[in-house]
């Protein structure tokens, strides 16, 4: 007969091998990592403690009593990345496709409270063919619970996904209300409805991966804020994400160590071309100020007329938003004040100072945008600013004009600290246009119009073209050179360290979605 350890040890030797060798033969030939081995590279050596491994399904129907795996295609517990507890569940594929059936429900919404409980960021490792479709309705309730428990624990504690696999259906649901999602190349997919579901209702043919592969949700929808060739990049990702990143909303992020010392950085001199209308790469600046190599870009091929992501300046943590001039010339539009708002939100929930470098033209003309909403979506950035309690501080690098001026981190929604270098333009637009309006009448009947518009734009830009009349209202804090910027927002962050800023009592607002 055999012992109880003996039991316990083939009971537990069975819930590695999740649905099988076979099936993890199937999973490696497919270029992907099995749920356990995920985890493995996830978390530090040795720390992962997985709950839940000897769960088994309830379900009786189709003859499933007679197909039981344990562990119920998921893998749930806690462990370490570079020492901080996380909270982690991995979607077994080779147990009937990763589906989520009740008790598979039930094992993430359990490691979901106790992420909530203790504070920790919770990572989902997704790799699913979606609702156990031998459980019916007890599946789709499942997902609601996670759905619910997404909602309760948003702001609170970091939330990331990982598509490593399939995720279709309702599946896209939880993924789609944490707050990053990556996705892996040519391996991953998510949508509400496949191609088959999609040619029968539209008659249109797509491939699932045109439909929504890696590729596909990083440029068109944005749905996923990173890309990776392979599951071990994608794993590396979070990894580096994470370390920006606070525990939870009482939580400030950890600095790393790190000694000051002559912090001019001349390189920020050269980078604004003089001809204001000539396009560099904002990129350019934010890693002359930012400490070397520290930049971790999010969402960088989705609107890229704005840059964000976070940094580390002299060792702390800080979210960045910043015009992108060498895209649409860094006007806002609908998908990049999309973009832009939701960063913001994440930063202000999870105390991560904002930075916030301005050359922006304006918004966007034309019917596509007014049709497609870039009032209500513009105004999402406002709010999101305006709303945001975190240090937020400005740099004005060339043009802030119009209604963009106000909308970039101005002072009048609440910025802490705003500087501009000297060339700076913050007027209502620029000095050609504006000339063209406000001096119609005198250039029209002036001898020659061409020079008179000269003339005028010369006018118009000694006055408004420069960062002086925005400074001598206070509007602007300092003008301060290039070279010093990294020095004086060094500074502006350890001052603002202890900033208190609360929100009227309210129920919540009402961000205009
Ligand atoms: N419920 C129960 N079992 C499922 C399942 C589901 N939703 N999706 C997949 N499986 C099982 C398959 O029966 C198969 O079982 P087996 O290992 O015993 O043969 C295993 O998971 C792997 O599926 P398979 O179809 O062989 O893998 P694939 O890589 O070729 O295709 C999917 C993956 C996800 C595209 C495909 O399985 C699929 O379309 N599944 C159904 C998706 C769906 O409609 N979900 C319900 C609505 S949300």
């Amino acid at each position: 007969m055999k012992d109880n350890k003996q039991i316990l040890a083939e009971k537990l030797a069975l819930a590695k091998l999740g649905g099988g060798q076979v099936r993890i033969d199937k999973q490696h030939a497919k270029g992907k990592l099995t749920a356990r081995e995920r985890v493995h590279f996830l978390l530090d050596e040795g720390s992962f403690e997985e709950m839940g491994a000897l769960v088994t399904h309830r379900t009786k129907d189709f003859g499933m009593e007679k197909q039981v795996f344990y562990g119920d295609g998921v893998v749930t517990g806690y462990g370490t990345i570079n020492g901080r507890q996380v909270c982690v569940f991995a979607q077994d594929f080779t147990v009937f496709g990763g589906a989520l059936s009740e008790t598979h429900a039930e094992k993430i919404c359990k490691i979901m409270d106790m992420a909530m409980k203790i504070g920790v960021p919770m990572i989902g490792l997704n790799d699913s063919g979606g609702a156990r479709i031998q459980e019916g309705v007890r599946s789709l309730g499942g997902y609601a619970d996670i759905f619910h428990k997404n909602v309760m624990a948003s702001g609170v504690i970091p939330q990331i996904s990982a598509i490593m696999g399939p995720c279709a259906g309702g599946a896209v649901y939880s993924p789609a209300m944490t707050d990053f999602t990556l996705m892996v190349e040519n391996s991953s997919y998510m949508f509400v409805t496949g191609p088959n579901v999609v040619k029968t209702v539209t008659n249109e043919e797509v491939t699932s991966e045109e439909l929504g592969g890696a590729i596909t949700h990083a440029t068109k929808s944005g749905v996923t804020h990173l890309t990776a060739a392979n599951d071990i990049q994608c794993i590396n990702q979070i990894k580096k994400m994470i370390s920006y990143m606070p525990q939870n909303c009482e939580d400030k992020p950890t600095d790393i160590p790190f000694e000051l010392g002559n912090e001019v950085r001349d390189v920020l001199e050269d980078i604004v071309p003089e001809n204001a209308n000539q396009p560099y790469d904002m990129r350019h600046v934010i890693n002359g100020i930012i400490d070397q190599d520290t930049f971790f870009e999010i969402h960088a091929a989705y609107a890229d007329n704005i840059v964000v992501g976070f940094a580390r300046l002299g060792g702390k943590s800080i979210g960045i938003v910043a015009n992108q001039p060498i895209s649409l010339a860094g006007v806002l539009d609908v998908d990049s004040s999309k973009k832009a708002a939701r960063f913001t939100r994440f930063c202000d929930c999870f105390n991560i100072p904002l930075l916030v470098l301005v050359d922006v033209p304006g918004f966007l003309p034309g019917t596509d945008q007014e049709w497609n909403g870039i009032i209500t979506n513009g105004a999402k950035l406002l709010y999101a600013l305006s709303e945001a309690t975190v240090p937020k501080v400005t740099v004005i690098t060339r043009k802030a004009y119009g209604g963009a001026y106000d909308v970039m981190n101005s002072k009048h929604i609440g910025a802490d600290l705003n500087y501009a270098w000297p060339n700076a333009e913050i007027a209502v637009m620029g000095a050609k246009g504006a000339s063209e309006i406000i001096f119609r009448k005198e250039i029209s009947v002036a001898e020659d119009p061409v020079a008179k518009l000269a003339e005028k734009e010369a006018e118009y830009a000694k006055l408004f073209a420069n960062p002086y009349s925005a400074a001598q209202r206070g509007f602007i804090d300092e003008v301060i050179l290039p070279k010093d910027t990294r020095r004086k927002l060094i500074k502006a962050y350890t001052m603002l360290e202890n900033k208190v800023a609360t929100l009227p009592k309210k129920k919540h607002g009402n961000i205009p979605l």
